[in-house]
């Protein structure tokens, strides 16, 4: 484990851990993964909370949204992810339709990745719609966050990806969503594409922290898609991901290296031989 990294902070996050760094103004940082190698990176260098989010259906598998993903396959790379982990939550999405039709099944679903994954919570997208289900999941001891905004999994129904809560009306929902969250036991909420102002006013009423993407910096919290802020994903590149790296140039580039020395007999060399 990186202790250099994580500075003096805890040397696990818990929920108690996420709930103090918002009573201490301590902002939360989350990034997603899906795999063991990209999971070690991040826990090594601080990053506080690990999703394997359903973006792996865009991400990882190539499809054009996050609904194909399965509970099977998701559980498959939070395995994997929890493997490479020693200091970050990590929260797992649960996919399209393992938690829509009633809450029992949900809750049976939710109960599954706990005990199959190791992982330290799930994440299920809405407000009001899934209280039932954020009840009794936190009942039972499973830590649940939320994910309200542009829910990528509803991306049929809202017809494309322009920003959620720009009227009153759908800014007030989304502010009674997360209180409603709140209430059920969420112990953090994703605010996705949101206002920067409706953001910051939603962190303010709530005691539970935001984390946020693409929702501004009032946030208690910022989440992206690894691949994206590492340049890796190239299908598109929305306004709120910033570029720390270009992987994508870098992997491409020594991948034509190699190519050139095989192909040029430069590679094996005497020394790389035995
Ligand atoms: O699936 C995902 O990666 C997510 C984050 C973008 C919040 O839900």
């Amino acid at each position: 484990m990186n202790q250099s990294a994580a500075g003096s902070g805890p040397k696990k996050i818990t929920t108690k851990v996420i709930a103090s760094m918002k009573q201490e103004g301590k902002k939360i940082a989350c990034l997603t993964a899906y795999d063991f190698l990209t999971a070690r990176f991040l826990d090594q260098a601080g990053v506080d909370l690990i999703l394997v989010g359903d973006s792996l259906a865009m991400v990882f598998q190539g499809h054009e949204t996050t609904i194909p993903v399965t509970l099977e396959e998701i559980m498959y790379h939070a395995k994997t992810v929890v493997r490479g982990v020693d200091r970050s939550m990590i929260i797992v999405d649960m996919p399209f339709m393992s938690y829509q039709t009633n809450p029992e099944e949900g809750f049976r679903n939710a109960g599954r990745v706990m005990k199959e994954t190791g992982a330290g919570g799930v994440k299920f997208e809405g407000g009001k719609r899934v209280a039932d289900l954020v009840f009794k999941a936190t009942q039972a001891g499973i830590p649940v966050m939320g994910h309200l905004g542009l829910t990528p999994q509803s991306i049929h129904q809202f017809g494309g990806y322009t920003p959620r809560g720009a009227t009153p009306a759908e800014a007030k929902s989304i502010l009674d969503d997360a209180l409603a969250l709140q209430k059920s036991g969420a112990f953090a909420i994703v605010l996705e594409k949101i206002p920067a102002a409706l953001a910051a006013k939603v962190s303010r009423s709530l005691k539970i922290p935001t984390i946020g993407i693409g929702a501004g910096s009032g946030c208690d919290g910022q989440v992206m898609v690894a691949a994206d802020m590492l340049g890796l994903y190239e299908e598109f590149q929305p306004r709120f991901v910033r570029r720390y790296a270009n992987l994508a140039d870098t992997v491409r580039e020594a991948v034509g290296r190699y190519v050139r020395d095989v192909k040029d007999k430069n590679f094996p060399s005497r020394d790389e031989s035995y």
